[in-house]
């Protein structure tokens, strides 16, 4: 009985060698036996592959042999030091230079094994690590790389992890750069909600963009940030949305537009106080032309009356037979006439007395007729029957629109009719000059010397309304004015 049992034991362990013999020579791993005294006693193919040295350079030397020269003694002391304390590092990785000087990241998990004849054996498995090593390296460096990045750029960075309940979520990483601007340390951030910087009157914004965000997973948007001492910064900011740890995170981007801002309102300032000199120009300038029309009107105008009375006086007071000197004193009386004309035509040209004393209905048509006249391109009015009550100065501007217009049509169109027409509705005061011409083209519309345009333009904004120009090629231009009536 027991010889079978014994039979049996020896056939077990004769299997698990087996299994232990194959398991040496297949494993990926490098496993190498060594003795007290660091001598090699097996190698496996895998540990010589690593060491790039066969069986029979290793076995029966020292350990050590696998190193360079200089890291040889120093792995021997450590081993026999381990030995002698009974304890060795089971596990661990380090950067040694081989034999033949290549450098190689190894990682070793190394065991006692305590023999029947009560020595100890050493069993090392050994794993090249340098590929992996390397890209650790890499990571890290790019790791670095980007952290110096993140917290040298110019702008303020925020990475959020986003959720409505909690204001758009928390704060999960911030760069120096928000914490100098903001005040806040990074701790005192990652405590607090998105909305926590935002000035209380941009709240609103803030939740719609966010909410675009999580739709759209891009926004650019302007707001004004709040810093712990409540200062007041504008910022653009700019987010993407991506997944992180399966999260929802937004990285937004704080820029500083303080500057743009100030920019902004000097130019709006500028251009405001532009305008404002702009309308006080012309309503000097109408002010002045109505001042020259009537003195030119009144004064001019009585003088020459006081002549022909003159003329005609001394008309009569010449004998029949006097007919040449009759003659000279009926030319005089003549020019006299055209004189008179000329001066009605100069003043009313400087400001048609008729804009003032019937309105801008009645000056309209007046001033059609007149185009035709001297055109002969005619004139079709739409008007409405009733005069629009209107402020002297937005008359005047509608007016002098009207009239550039017409210059225009008389100098640029090639036209020969032209239609006007005016209408108001609903408190607004429409007013449409068509020609059927060659069209102005989309760059003399733009084009900075188009004065004309610009100033019709100007005298349209002044008043709370707009002019466009449209021109069709051949077929004709379009000039539309709208003007608040109030
Ligand atoms: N009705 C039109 N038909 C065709 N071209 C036109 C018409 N009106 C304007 N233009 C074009 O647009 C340009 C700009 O017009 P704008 O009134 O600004 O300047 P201008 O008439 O040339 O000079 P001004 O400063 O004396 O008015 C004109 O030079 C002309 O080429
Ligand atoms: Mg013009």
């Amino acid at each position: 009985m027991k010889q079978t049992d014994d039979y049996l034991l020896k056939e077990e362990l004769s299997n698990i060698d087996l299994i232990f013999g194959q398991l040496w020579d297949v494993s990926a791993d490098g496993m190498q036996l060594t003795d007290e005294e660091g001598r090699i006693l097996l190698v496996n193919d895998s540990f010589c592959k690593i060491f790039q040295l066969n069986k029979q350079q290793l076995i029966g030397n020292p350990f050590p042999v696998v190193y360079a020269k200089p890291e040889q003694d120093e792995a021997l002391k450590f081993y026999q030091q381990d030995i002698r304390n009974k304890e060795i590092k089971t596990r661990f990785e380090r950067e040694y230079t081989l034999w033949n000087g290549r450098k190689t990241w190894l990682e070793f998990s190394n065991s006692f094994l305590a023999l029947p004849d009560g020595n100890k054996i050493t069993l090392s498995i050994v794993k090249d690590i340098s590929e992996r090593k390397s890209s650790e390296i890499e990571l890290r460096e790019s790791e670095q790389k980007f952290k110096m990045l993140f917290n040298n750029l110019n702008d303020a960075v925020f990475v959020t992890q986003l959720s409505r309940d909690r204001s758009y979520g928390d704060f999960i990483e911030v760069n120096d750069i928000a914490c100098k601007r903001l005040g806040y340390t990074r701790d005192e951030f990652l405590r607090l909600s998105p909305s926590a910087i935002v000035w209380q009157k941009n709240i609103d914004d803030f939740n719609l963009f966010s909410e675009k965000l999580l739709k759209e997973g891009h926004v650019i948007y302007d707001i004004v940030h709040r810093a712990k001492d409540k200062k007041l910064i504008p910022v653009e900011i700019n987010s993407h949305l991506f997944l992180y740890n399966d999260k929802l995170t937004s990285l937004s981007i704080a820029r500083d537009i303080t500057e743009r801002k100030q920019a902004e309102q000097k130019l709006a300032r500028s251009s405001r106080l532009l305008r404002e000199l702009a309308v006080h120009l012309q309503s000097v300038r109408e002010e002045e032309r109505t001042l020259i029309a009537h003195e030119i009107h009144d004064e001019l105008g009585q003088v020459l009356t006081a002549l022909k009375i003159s003329v005609s006086l001394l008309e009569k007071k010449l004998n029949k037979n006097q007919t040449a000197l009759k003659q000279k004193v009926n030319a005089l009386a003549d020019m006299i006439d055209s004189s008179v004309e000329s001066v009605q035509k100069i003043s009313s040209k400087l400001r048609p007395g008729i804009l003032d004393e019937l309105g801008l209905i009645a000056a309209i048509e007046w001033q059609a007729e007149e185009f035709e006249n001297l055109t002969n391109i005619k004139c079709n009015l739409v008007l409405p029957r009733e005069e629009i009550k209107l402020e002297r100065n937005k008359a005047t501007a509608i007016f002098r629109i009207f009239q550039e217009s017409l210059t225009n049509i008389a100098r640029h169109s090639g036209a020969d009719k032209a239609t006007v027409s005016l209408l108001n509705h609903q408190s607004m005061i429409y007013l449409e000059i068509h020609d059927n011409g060659r069209g102005i083209t989309q760059n003399q519309i733009r084009d900075f010397k188009s004065l004309g345009i610009h100033g019709m333009e100007e005298r349209a904004m002044v008043f709370g309304g707009q002019l466009n120009i449209d021109g069709i090629t051949g077929i004709g231009t379009t000039v539309k004015v709208e003007i608040p009536i109030d």
